[in-house]
């Protein structure tokens, strides 16, 4: 296993939209492997393979329910909505709310090529739906509800907000 460089906003790959995955060999395994020791060492959620620089439809997840890998993956059976908190490891420092379905039906391939479904809710929910996305080329600043912001911005404003108040 080895650590992949994670591609940042700016490189054009994460604007392609990556294809089918139709090889189901030992290349596959050792990119998923890959995959998933990048995300961890970056105490990431998720990771589509077009972040590391590979244009097809891969991505993996652990939203603490334990190690998920999607190849091919589709998503249906939407449910309800949720609005919330959003990073990526693509974007690093930014954060914005997204509007994602409360529930979906992920189907997809696992490294074998066996198809599987598994119902999704709440943050598991959504981090498919941001990883489906960086397949399709969409990075969560599109589909944010505002612009994206920094934390330490934010902060740094209310600071400056209590500081005026101290002064009157
Ligand atoms: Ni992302």
């Amino acid at each position: 296993m080895a650590r992949r460089t994670i591609l940042i906003e700016g490189d054009e790959t994460l604007r392609k939209k990556s294809r089918k995955v139709t090889s189901f060999d030992a290349r596959l395994a050792e990119l998923v492997a890959d995959m998933f020791e990048t995300m961890e060492h970056s105490n990431g959620v998720g990771l589509a393979a077009p972040q590391v620089g590979i244009l097809r439809r891969i991505f993996v997840m652990d939203v603490g329910d334990g190690p998920v890998v999607a190849i091919n993956p589709e998503l249906t059976a939407f449910e309800g909505e949720q609005e919330e908190l959003e990073g990526c490891l693509s974007l690093p420092g930014l954060y914005g709310f997204v509007k994602r379905p409360e529930k979906l039906r992920l189907t997809a391939q696992d490294v074998n090529g066996e198809t599987f479904t598994m119902d999704l809710e709440g943050l598991g929910a959504v981090c498919a739906c941001h990883e489906t996305d960086h397949l399709n080329g969409v990075l969560f600043r599109d589909v944010a509800e505002g612009e994206l912001f920094r934390p330490e911005d934010m902060e740094k404003a209310e600071e400056d907000d209590l500081n005026a108040e101290n002064d009157d």
